[in-house]
């Protein structure tokens, strides 16, 4: 039996860390399975080859089934000029993977309930929503400029343009995963202010037609953050717009206790999906043995569920996670004292879901 190619991207700060430990998870959850080729992105390939995706790494990734990412970024690469950031890596990898709708689910595991920071009544309602969020389009791709104005001041600008196509097809996700889950559909715009929300809005009304069972809300972006911390178990499927989306998604793994927990899944046509933690590099705890890996696994997990449709391997692990917690162990992001939870490290806390894993 040939194995799965997957490309991996370790990064920056932590993301080796974190990839290490899900690598390992993946081949005790399916031993055997995987090709694992290694690709130079974000800092650690500007340093090595003077660009942050150099054409070579982004083909490995193109001609994989799947690309996991760790995380990538640092103060160290401040300085480079924008077109060279290592920010800008990801967002080519994102564009040239073409993959145009980002999967960020927010649920809170019952064994993280302390961790939620938001009153009692409102967290036992539960929390279960999903935020799909268009990755390659929007203000994050337009023109950037700047300029110098007509009284020679210093100006600039980003451009905001959405196509008819592009909305229409994120839309689609959208329902489409709403139809497997409470059939509840959130599209979240600014349209009392921006033209490109308004046609945003046509259009997922047009496209809404095509999915009966699903009802639609449409909620502006600032309400949408208030609603989110008041009533978070009205949500279900959140659809929205790039840099929206990339700022309720942090919102959102707040509510559900720690960024460190959430995990990402990038989606174009076909299943050659990318994957990755929603957490940054976090230089400030690099090499420290510190970083929860629970977001970069989860994100491993759904990669065997979205790209390899193994479904039975993708329960072990998150099955695993949840116990792992249940038993009370906690990386530093996710622990409070005197609850008698136990304090552990980046990596004793992979080991607990190996073992956790090997015993499901
Ligand atoms: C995310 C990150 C990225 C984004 C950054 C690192 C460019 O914040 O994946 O949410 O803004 O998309
Ligand atoms: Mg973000």
């Amino acid at each position: 039996m040939s194995k799965k190619n997957v490309a991996v991207i370790p990064g920056d700060g932590i993301g080796p860390e974190v990839i290490k430990a899900t690598l390992e998870v993946l081949e005790q959850a399916a031993p055997g399975e995987f090709d694992f080729q290694e690709v130079a992105m974000g800092g650690n390939a500007i340093d090595k080859y003077g660009e942050p995706l150099p054409e070579f790494s982004l083909k490995t990734c193109q001609n994989s089934q799947a690309t996991l990412l760790g995380a990538v970024g640092g103060a160290k690469w401040d300085n480079q000029p924008p077109e060279n950031r290592p920010e800008k890596g990801l967002l080519k990898l994102r564009a040239g993977l073409k993959v145009f709708a980002n999967i960020r689910p927010a649920k809170i595991f019952a064994s993280l309930a302390s961790a939620c920071p938001l009153r009692k009544d409102i967290a036992e309602k539960g929390i279960d929503f999903i935020i799909i969020r268009e990755l390659i389009g929007g203000i994050y791709f337009g023109k950037h400029e700047t300029f110098k104005t007509s009284e020679n001041e210093r100006a600039a600008r980003d451009v905001m343009e959405y196509s008819e196509s592009e909305i229409r097809r994120i839309a689609h996700v959208a329902f489409k995963t709403a139809m497997s889950r409470r059939k509840i559909v959130t599209s979240v715009d600014k349209a009392n202010v921006l033209t490109t929300s308004r046609l945003w809005r046509e259009i997922v009304e047009d496209v809404s037609k095509e999915y009966p069972e699903v009802k639609l809300n449409h909620l502006y972006v600032d309400n949408a953050s208030m609603q989110l911390i008041k009533i978070p178990s009205d949500f279900d499927v959140i659809v929205t717009e790039n840099m929206f989306g990339d700022i309720l998604s942090d919102e959102a793994s707040q509510i559900t206790g720690s960024i460190g927990m959430i995990p990402s899944a990038s989606l174009g046509e076909n299943n050659c999906g990318l994957y990755e933690p929603i957490h940054g590099s976090a230089p400030d705890i690099a090499g420290q043995d510190k970083a929860n890996p629970i977001g970069t696994i989860l994100a491993g997990a759904m990669m065997l569920r979205y790209s390899f449709n193994m479904n039975k391997e993708a329960d072990k692990i998150e099955n695993a996670v949840d116990k792992v917690l249940t038993d009370g162990f906690r990386t530093a992001d996710i622990y409070t004292e005197g609850q008698g939870l136990k304090l552990i490290s980046g990596s004793q806390m992979k080991n607990e879901i190996i073992k956790a894993v090997k015993h499901a």
